[in-house]
C-alpha cells in the first residue's frame, strides 16, 4: 500500500449512467476492506470545491447496486475548469485529508482527474457514460443498460408499426459516438442506421425501404444516433422522417428517446463491470498510481494514462488539437492510429453486417 494512504474520495461527474452507483459501492467497500476510509463527494467536482461530502460507512452504500442515476448526484462544473476553482478543490482535499480520488464519468470527468493528479491529488478515472465514447475502453458503465432500454422501447414501437404498416425513425443518445445506435439497430432489425462515424447513403436506404415494402414488409425501424445530426441542420431526424414518408409513401413516425435511456435498473453486465472497475480503481490508488483510467479491453481489466487516453480519444474522433502529439515518437503515433483504425474497422464491419441482414 502507498505510504500514508488514509482516506479516498469518490465522486460521479458529467451525465449520469446506470451502474454508477454500483461503482460507488464497489469503491467504498473495496477501500474499507483494505482499511482505508472513504468520503462520498456530492455533485461531482462542485462538491469538492464547496466541501459537500460525507464519510461513508460500508452500509452507506447498501441497496444502491440495483438503482440507476447516482446517489452522489452529478454536475457539469464550469467553476472546476478555472484555476481558482481547482485550487479551492485541492484545499478541500487537504482539509479533509483526502489522499486520492476515484472519479466516475466521461471525458470531461477525466480532464478534471488529470488536473487534480498533476496538482498532487492522485486521481483514478472510471468510465461511466451510456455513450461508450471512451476510446481506451471497450465498454463503459451504463452502455449495456442503455442499449437494453433502447431495445425494449424500439420493440414496442415495432409492435405498433406492424399493426399500422408504419415506419418509425428513432433518435437515440450518443453525442460523439454511434455505438448505441449501431448495436441497437442490429438488435432491433433496423432497416437503416444513421451514424456520425459512417457516411449515410439516404437514397440507398430509401430504395431499400421501397424494395422491402414491395416484398410485403409492414414495419420499418430507422435508428439515428444523436451525434449523426449535422450541427448546422436543426431537427435533422424529424426532417429525415418527413423525407422518407414523402419518398416511400409509408406513414412515418418520429421518436426521440433522449434521457429515457439514461434511467432504469442497471443490467447484470453493468453491475459486474462497475464492481470490477471500482475495486480496480482502489487497488491502483493504493499501489501509488495516479492519472489512470480503468479500462476493459478484450475482456481483461487494464488501465491507461488519462492524458494519453484523452489524446487517443481525440485522434479517434478526429478532434486532435495542435501540439497534442508533440513529444510522441512516430512509433507511438502509429500505434495509436492502428488502435483507432481497428476500432473504426470493427464498427464498419458491423454496419455492413446490419445492412446485409436487412430486407432490401
Ligand atoms: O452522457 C452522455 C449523454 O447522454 C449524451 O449522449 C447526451 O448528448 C448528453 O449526455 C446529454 O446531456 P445532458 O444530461 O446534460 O442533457
Amino acid at each position: 500500500m502507498a505510504k500514508n494512504f488514509r482516506r479516498i474520495g469518490v465522486l460521479t461527474s458529467g451525465g449520469d449512467a446506470p451502474g454508477m452507483n454500483a461503482a460507488v459501492r464497489a469503491v467504498t467497500r473495496a477501500a474499507i476492506d483494505k482499511g482505508v476510509e472513504v468520503v462520498g463527494i456530492y455533485e461531482g467536482y462542485k462538491g469538492l470545491i464547496h466541501d459537500n461530502m460525507k464519510v461513508f460507512k460500508d452500509t452507506d452504500v447498501s441497496n444502491i447496486i440495483n438503482i440507476a442515476g447516482t446517489a452522489l448526484y452529478s454536475d457539469r462544473c464550469l467553476e472546476f475548469k478555472t484555476e481558482e476553482g481547482m485550487q479551492k478543490a485541492i484545499a478541500t482535499c487537504r482539509e479533509n485529508q483526502i489522499d486520492g480520488i476515484v472519479a466516475i464519468g466521461g471525458d470531461g470527468t477525466f480532464r478534471g482527474a488529470t488536473d487534480l493528479s498533476v496538482r498532487g491529488i492522485p486521481t483514478i478515472g472510471i468510465p461511466g457514460t451510456i455513450d461508450n465514447d471512451i476510446t481506451s475502453t471497450d465498454y463503459s458503465i451504463g452502455y449495456d443498460t442503455a442499449m437494453n432500454t433502447v431495445v425494449e422501447c424500439v420493440d414496442r414501437l415495432r409492435d405498433t408499426c406492424e399493426s399500422h404498416a408504419r415506419l418509425n425513425v428513432i433518435e437515440v443518445m450518443g453525442r460523439n459516438a454511434g455505438y448505441i445506435a449501431l448495436n441497437t439497430g442490429i438488435a432491433c432489425g433496423a432497416t437503416a442506421i444513421v451514424l456520425k462515424e459512417i457516411a449515410f447513403d439516404e437514397e440507398a436506404a430509401i430504395a431499400d425501404i421501397i424494395a422491402a415494402k414491395k416484398k410485403g414488409k409492414r414495419n420499418f425501424i430507422v435508428i439515428v444516433a444523436e451525434g449523426a445530426v449535422p450541427v448546422d441542420e436543426k431537427d435533422y431526424s424529424e426532417k429525415l422522417t418527413k423525407r422518407i414518408e414523402a419518398k416511400t409513401g409509408i406513414e412515418c413516425k418520429f421518436c426521440r428517446l433522449a434521457h429515457v435511456v439514461r434511467g432504469g435498473n442497471p443490467t447484470l453486465r453493468d453491475r459486474v463491470l462497475a464492481s470490477q472497475m471500482g475495486a480496480a480503481a482502489v487497488d491502483l490508488l493504493l499501489e501509488g498510481k495516479s492519472n489512470l483510467v480503468v479500462c476493459v479491453r478484450d475482456d481483461k481489466l487494464t488501465s491507461m494514462e488519462i492524458t494519453h487516453a484523452l489524446k487517443l480519444d481525440r485522434m479517434y474522433k478526429g478532434t486532435l488539437k495542435e501540439g497534442d502529439l508533440d513529444g510522441y515518437s512516430a512509433e507511438t503515433i502509429a500505434e495509436m492510429q492502428a488502435f483507432c483504425d481497428k476500432k473504426l474497422d470493427a464498427m464498419k464491419k458491423l454496419y455492413e453486417t446490419a445492412r446485409a441482414i436487412s430486407v432490401h
